[in-house]
């Protein structure tokens, strides 16, 4: 898989424990949600009341798990962390439930992801803490309603369109996580090396920064691979150059594009004229798949306005057409007009 590839994956999950910020004061930028969270907490805790429940949303990478964990955390509670494919039965998300303790966090990852079934024996656990079970089977079966703990939901999910309205409807808060600035993927940058005591100067830390795709996962993983890139070339310190240097050979360019950014731009400028053309088409002209495509490249190609979403399909931009090399087409101009 690809390096800036914003996804979780298995080599991540120990670089994510050792770096992620414990509390609010060390999670970098996000202000907005910090703020209001922040109050949100405070007023809960001088109420002593479970705060209300959370859906956090935005691409993968950008600090949804940190973010709940941090909320955990100056809760003074527990949390307990499962996602939505791993929640298979009712009976799973029962012995979750009745197994926390008030004021609890329970962390539901990919909330898009729960099945039907579960999803609709959470709603009145998440509004009057009951869980409806069923004893017994056939015509002698009963409904049983247990009491459960004052526990917070938090959902995270990196498609909040795939989140079923009454689901939806029954969080007190939403947050969007945004992408971040160079100039907060910087300070990331600078906070993990000293973590892992690389050696790393201000340009140096640009340079990763700027092609970090405003994501602070990547930009850890292209700082590990920077300092990997210098001891293998005996190098202590990683400045500018080397930076590039590692950045070149990993095929990833000044903008944090890497070859399949820009395979599926060239392909829709190439091959269906900068579109509209749809994601099924792109992806079958790519061998991508539609979702890799949503959840992984489509956000940070929008971000950048290099992609358009539009009802006809995806649409290049004249960004991208000139960040690609080439021309673009005077009668596209007039059309976008
Ligand atoms: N605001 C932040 N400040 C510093 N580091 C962050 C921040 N957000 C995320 N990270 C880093 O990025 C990694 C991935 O974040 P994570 O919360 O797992 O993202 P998500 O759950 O949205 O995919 C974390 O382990 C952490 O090291
Ligand atoms: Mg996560």
């Amino acid at each position: 898989m690809a390096i800036t590839n914003s996804k979780e994956k298995e080599e991540d999950k120990r670089l994510d424990i050792t770096l992620r910020p414990q509390s609010f004061s060390e999670y970098v930028g996000q202000e907005k949600a910090k703020r209001n969270l922040g109050i949100l907490i405070e007023a809960a805790k001088k109420r002593k009341e479970p705060i209300e429940h959370i859906l956090l949303y935005g691409p993968a990478g950008l600090g949804k798990t940190t973010l709940s964990y941090i909320i955990a955390k100056e809760m003074g509670v527990s949390v307990k962390v499962t996602s939505g494919p791993a929640i298979e039965r009712v009976g799973d998300l029962g012995s979750i439930l009745t197994n926390l303790q008030d004021g609890d966090v329970l962390f539901i990852d990919e909330i898009h992801r729960l099945n039907k079934v579960v999803e609709e024996v959470l709603y009145p656990a998440m509004e009057d803490y009951k869980l409806d079970i069923i004893v017994g089977k056939g015509p002698s079966a009963r409904t049983l309603q247990l009491d459960l703990p004052k526990f917070t939901l938090i959902g995270a999910t990196t498609r909040l369109g795939s989140i079923s309205n009454p689901l939806r409807n029954r969080f007190g808060i939403t947050h969007r996580l945004t992408f971040y600035t160079n100039e907060e993927i910087k300070k990331i940058i600078e906070r993990s090396s000293q973590i892992l005591n690389i050696d790393i100067d201000e340009d140096g830390s640009l340079e990763l920064a700027a092609c970090s795709r405003q994501t602070p996962r990547v930009s850890n993983r292209l700082l590990k691979r920077a300092r990997d890139f210098a001891q293998v070339n005996d190098h202590d310190l990683i400045n500018k150059k080397i930076a590039r240097e590692a950045l070149g050979m990993l095929e990833v360019d000044e903008l944090g594009l890497e070859p399949t950014d820009r395979h599926i731009m060239e392909t829709i400028i190439e091959k269906f004229k900068g579109g509209p053309v749809g994601v099924q088409t792109i992806a079958a002209a790519t061998s991508e798949e539609v979702q890799t495509i949503e959840d992984v490249y489509e956000p940070y190609l929008i971000q950048l306005g290099f992609l358009a979403r539009t009802p006809k399909g995806r649409v290049a931009t004249e960004n991208a057409f000139k960040h690609l090399g080439y021309d673009f087409p005077e009668e596209r101009q007039e059309k976008l007009m």
